[in-house]
């Protein structure tokens, strides 16, 4: 396994134990990123029994598999590619692979071990959509992804895959690969769609509230996540009902999940959606195995540096967002960050909010504005200058970000169950409140931590100012 420490260590082939492989059973291959390795195994064979059918039906076998967006929303993307208008021309297809919320490397590791996987995902994409181009936006930092799937294109191009009347059939398509320059907002879908077009990478005001309507050059076009693109092959291959046999009728099949922090084993891990919960991924055997060197579990972050955390108490939920949403966090983009008992909660949450402040974009006030203040009054509380009226004041900078029926800070009776999520924003996207979120967990749910750093408030010598 790579990503923080380890090595992938998965055997190839659908099924590993109990465990079915969708989108990682390459990874075990030092050389699955190659075509050799890729058509050895099934590869665009999807494609091949795609192409042999009408678009329509390929589209309708997607709806039918309910793919769930992998990037962070959830959204089907079947249902997502019928609202491209009919008979507009031409319609775009960008691939989001700008992967940056903090926690996260999935889609990292899908774009160097199997980019073929992806190319083949973006090719049935757009037939079954009708879309003319394909955009692959990869996040300016990841070299590696981008070398591999550079090579793995120029490939495709040679072998016939991708290009003018693909495998003697009257689809055509042409794949772009487009580096980013490193900018976490941009993995927003509209702000990724500014930074295509040439221009700074900021999202753009809603309405309209889907590229699908109006999106790149002013065109319809189908924003989708890495990993959403990688289910498509195997689902051509064995069917919607294969794949919906998998997981819940909710949350089908598979997902990848991405775990840093202090568990023993972190890693990316293929798991089965809906069914398998927090303890499972955090304790088994075959995932992490427990908490790093004997110590305790304090805290989790169940879906990326965005998400309210949980407790212990809640290590029982599945991977199912509508169990997940009334316990108030999200999955969000597949990544669990684990804290142990020797987590200093105050700093934990600083190095949060500290990341989103700074990659605010600034186009809205109450996020580039508040979250300055926040990080600003959250460093002074950890660096042990804080007093009791900046834990209120971070709260009342929240509410100028997220406005709503907040628990107030010195509140003795704060719960988790009490956190309204999805929280209301005064923002044009979710940047401003993540930089509050690490925040409000941390304070409703570790409050006495805050109390006691402020206790121990380092005094200040007042400076004698010359009249
Ligand atoms: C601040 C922010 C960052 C995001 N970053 C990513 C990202 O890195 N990768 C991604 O696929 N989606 C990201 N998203 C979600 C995208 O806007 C979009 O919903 C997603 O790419 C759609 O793909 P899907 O339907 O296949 O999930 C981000 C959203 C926000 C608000
Ligand atoms: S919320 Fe923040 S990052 Fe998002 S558009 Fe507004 S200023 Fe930019």
């Amino acid at each position: 396994m790579s990503g923080p420490s380890g090595t992938w260590q998965h055997a190839p082939g659908f099924w590993e134990g109990d465990r079915p492989r969708i989108v990682t059973s390459r990874f075990a291959h030092a050389d699955s990123h190659t075509l050799e390795r890729f058509l050895a195994t099934d590869g665009y064979a999807g494609l091949r029994r795609a192409l042999a059918m009408p678009a329509a039906e390929v589209h309708g076998e997607v709806r039918t598999a309910t793919v769930l967006g992998r990037g962070g929303a959830g959204f089907p993307a079947g249902t997502k590619w019928g609202l491209a208008p009919e008979g507009v021309w031409p319609k775009y297809m960008v691939v989001n692979g700008d992967e940056s919320e903090p926690g996260t490397y999935k889609d990292r590791l899908l774009m160097e071990r199997d980019p073929h996987q992806l190319i083949e995902g973006c090719l049935i994409a757009c037939y079954a959509a009708g879309l003319s181009q394909c955009f692959l936006y990869v996040r300016g930092e990841m070299a590696l992804a981008q070398e591999r799937i550079a090579t793995a294109l120029n490939e495709a191009y040679a072998a016939g895959y991708v290009g003018r009347n693909i495998l003697g059939s009257r689809f055509s398509l042409d794949i772009v690969l487009h580096w980013g320059a490193g900018a976490y907002v941009v993995g927003e879908e509209t702000a990724l769609i500014e930074s295509l077009e040439g221009n700074r990478g900021m999202p753009r005001l809603k309405p309209p509230y889907f590229p699908a309507a109006i999106g790149l050059y002013g065109q319809p076009t189908i924003v989708n996540n890495v990993e959403t693109l990688a289910n498509l092959p195997w689902i051509m291959r064995n069917g919607a009902s294969a794949y919906t046999a998998i997981g819940t009728a909710t949350s089908p099949g598979t997902r990848m999940v991405a775990v840093s922090g202090h568990v023993a084993r972190p890693g990316v891990y293929e798991i089965v959606n809906g069914t398998t919960t927090f303890r499972d991924l955090i304790y088994g055997d075959e995932f992490c195995r427990g908490i790093r060197d004997g110590n305790t579990l304090k805290a989790f972050v169940p879906g990326g540096g965005s998400a309210p955390w949980f407790t212990p108490d809640q290590l029982d939920l599945p991977f199912e967002a509508s169990r997940v949403g009334p316990a108030g966090s999200m999955l969000g983009s597949g990544a669990v960050m684990v804290m142990d008992h020797t987590t200093d909660i105050p700093r934990a949450a600083l190095t949060l909010t500290r990341f989103y402040a700074h990659e605010s974009c600034g186009k809205c006030t109450p996020c580039r504005e508040g979250g300055t203040w926040l990080e600003r009054i959250l460093s002074r509380v950890v660096d042990g200058r804080g007093t009791m009226e900046d834990l209120d004041q971070l709260m009342e900078v929240g509410q100028s970000i997220c406005p709503g029926d907040f628990p107030h800070a010195s509140s003795s009776d704060l719960g988790l169950a009490a956190v309204p999520f999805p929280y209301k924003m005064t923002t044009i996207c979710f940047v401003g409140p993540s930089a509050f979120v690490p925040v409000h967990s941390a304070l409703t749910l570790f409050r006495s931590e805050f109390e006691e750093r402020v206790s121990r408030r380092t005094r200040i010598p007042v400076r004698a100012v010359a009249p």
